[in-house]
């Protein structure tokens, strides 16, 4: 359907209501109600007016920047059994019952570095210091770290993102990445790429930018306005 914008809907409405009022001869002023229903319609049909369907009504987002930490987390209330549900489509044992561990991030905050998604930190109970490691402690062998995320369209449709991992393993087990295994998972289930796995260079680039928190076992930490009150 062809958009027109909200200054042209505007517009043309006062138009057409100008015209009503104007135009005295009964054929014109029949013209003017055929054009004002004609319009009536149209706008009631308009897509970004018409009601969505019940699916994607509740977690339709106005301005995706501009989202507050209750309408964040609504959204995710409304979406985190699905997530879960694709994710366990990949038989990933390390992933299984993520949710059931503790959530470090106070609701989903946009994250630039994995693909402008809304994310959401949990970490497994030997991971329990994240945030509070000391330069140069590193975190135990069967810590993981699992990332959930949600994709919201422009139009602020939002849809399960990819799930993003990471696991320590047993020292020396993988010297290219500080013994560190990356795994991403996308919605459907599918694993994308595994450190550890049959294409390892898929998902390379994971460690490429975490080295940076080599200080800190190469785990960075949530934004400051998203950290749970301590
Ligand atoms: C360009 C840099 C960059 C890339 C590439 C990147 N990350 Fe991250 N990652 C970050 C930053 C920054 C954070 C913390 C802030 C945030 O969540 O956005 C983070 C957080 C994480 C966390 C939570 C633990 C932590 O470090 O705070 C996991 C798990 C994670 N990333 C996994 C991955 C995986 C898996 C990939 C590759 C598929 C990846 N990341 C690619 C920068 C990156």
């Amino acid at each position: 359907m062809e958009q027109i914008s909200d200054n042209q809907k505007m517009s043309l409405w006062h138009l057409s209501l100008r015209n009503c009022v104007v135009w005295e001869p009964v054929t014109l002023s029949m013209i003017c109600k055929t054009l004002c229903l004609g319009l009536f319609l149209s706008l009631a049909t308009h897509p970004s007016l018409a009601q969505e369907d019940a699916e994607t009504a509740h977690i339709a987002v106005k301005n995706p920047a501009d989202l507050s930490h209750q309408e964040a987390n609504k959204i995710y209330d409304a979406l985190k059994a699905t997530l879960d549900e694709r994710y366990s489509v990949s038989n990933m044992e390390l992933i299984a019952g993520y949710q059931d561990w503790k959530r470090y991030n106070s609701a989903p905050y946009l994250s630039a570095t994995h693909g402008q998604r809304f994310v959401n930190n949990y970490a497994n109970d030997l991971g329990h210091d994240y945030g509070k490691l000391k330069n140069g402690q590193v975190y135990p062998p069967g810590t993981v770290f699992a990332k959930d995320t949600i994709t919201v369209t422009s139009e602020g449709k939002t849809f399960p993102g990819a799930m993003f991992v990471m696991k320590k393993l047993a020292p020396g087990t993988n010297p290219d990445t500080a013994d560190w295994r990356y795994v991403m998972v996308i919605p459907d289930g599918t694993v994308f790429g595994d450190t550890t796995g049959d294409e390892p260079e898929l998902v390379d680039y994971c460690h490429a930018c975490h080295i940076s928190r080599a200080n800190r076992d190469y785990v960075f930490y949530i934004p400051k306005d998203y950290r749970l009150a301590q």
